[in-house]
């Protein structure tokens, strides 16, 4: 399995391995690869006959250095991770200074108002990092399909906004959420928790659960001030947001209306972990 520090060898790589009608999956992961990430890859090894997962912790997204410099980085653990799905997955691990040409800092793009709700609130300058880095990928690997797993939901929104604003020839793919058995949805973070903070954690998504069934019949104020309300009796777990919201606009809702669709999001901090879920409500 190839694994590629630079840009210009992978090209070179690729470039000997398109052929034809061949098309080429883009996994674009920060490492730490788990289950989740695995699931995406699956997608793109049945779609396409060449993968490339890219393995980057990239810097320009992190608001806090405490948070960039404690993300985990286990390269040669994922490398055999993704042997065990197949051997001709691309790995591409860039260094930070070249695939930024020394320079490390965000672009500036105009997602629109979806930008600035939740994630983009609570995370200033998040999505620039993160589109950022991803023109930049998506520059590189040249890619016919790029998964995303929805449990960044507004992150998979504000790819496709990017790709209409840069134009790249990419089809983006969401991808559902991989969850751990008791259903703490899967994330890299999820490795800095104690065994007894993880096991605290599952309330998140029994909560989102219990919304879920009960949105039908009582109004998102309600469930607003019974999600506060169920967090503050819990210990370990500090709510940063909980929203109802329009799964195109990701504005907050009042009133419910017919023929929209929506989706409850949640943060929550489990000590200094940070962790965000979502489940869509009708539909
Ligand atoms: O979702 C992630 O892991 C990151 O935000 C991404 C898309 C790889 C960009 O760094």
């Amino acid at each position: 399995m190839p694994t590629f520090k630079d840009a210009t060898s992978l090209q070179a790589f690729l470039n000997s391995q398109r052929t034809g009608n061949n098309t080429v999956g883009f996994v674009p992961t920060m490492g730490a690869l788990h289950k989740g990430h695995l699931a995406l890859v699956t997608s793109a090894l049945s779609q396409n006959e060449i993968v490339v997962v890219s393995i980057f912790v990239n810097p320009t997204q992190f608001g806090n250095a405490g948070d960039l410099k404690n993300y985990p980085r286990t390269l040669s653990k994922d490398e055999t991770l993704l042997k065990t799905l197949h051997n001709d997955i691309i790995v591409f691990a860039p260094n930070a200074e070249d695939l930024y040409n020394g320079n490390i800092t965000s672009n500036s793009y105009n997602f629109g108002a979806i930008a600035n709700e939740m994630e983009g609130k609570y995370r200033q300058g998040h999505f620039n990092g993160v589109g950022t880095v991803l023109e930049l990928l998506f520059d590189i690997v040249k890619p016919d399909y790029a998964y995303f797993g929805e449990k960044d939901f507004q992150q998979l929104q504000i790819v496709r906004k990017l790709i209409s604003l840069t134009k790249q020839p990419v089809t983006i793919v969401g991808c559902p959420i991989y969850r751990e058995n008791s259903g703490l949805a899967m994330s890299s973070r999820n490795e800095r928790l104690s065994k007894e903070r993880r096991e605290a954690s599952a309330f998140i998504y029994k909560t989102l659960q219990k919304v879920k069934e009960d949105f039908k019949y009582k109004s998102a104020r309600q469930l607003n001030e019974w999600v506060k309300s169920e967090f503050d009796k819990q210990e370990a777990l500090e709510l940063e947001y909980f929203e109802i919201a329009n799964i195109d606009t990701l504005k907050t809702i009042k009133r419910k209306h017919k023929n929209n669709k929506y989706r409850a999001f949640i943060a929550v901090f489990v000590e200094d972990v940070r962790l965000i879920d979502n489940v869509s409500l009708n539909y």
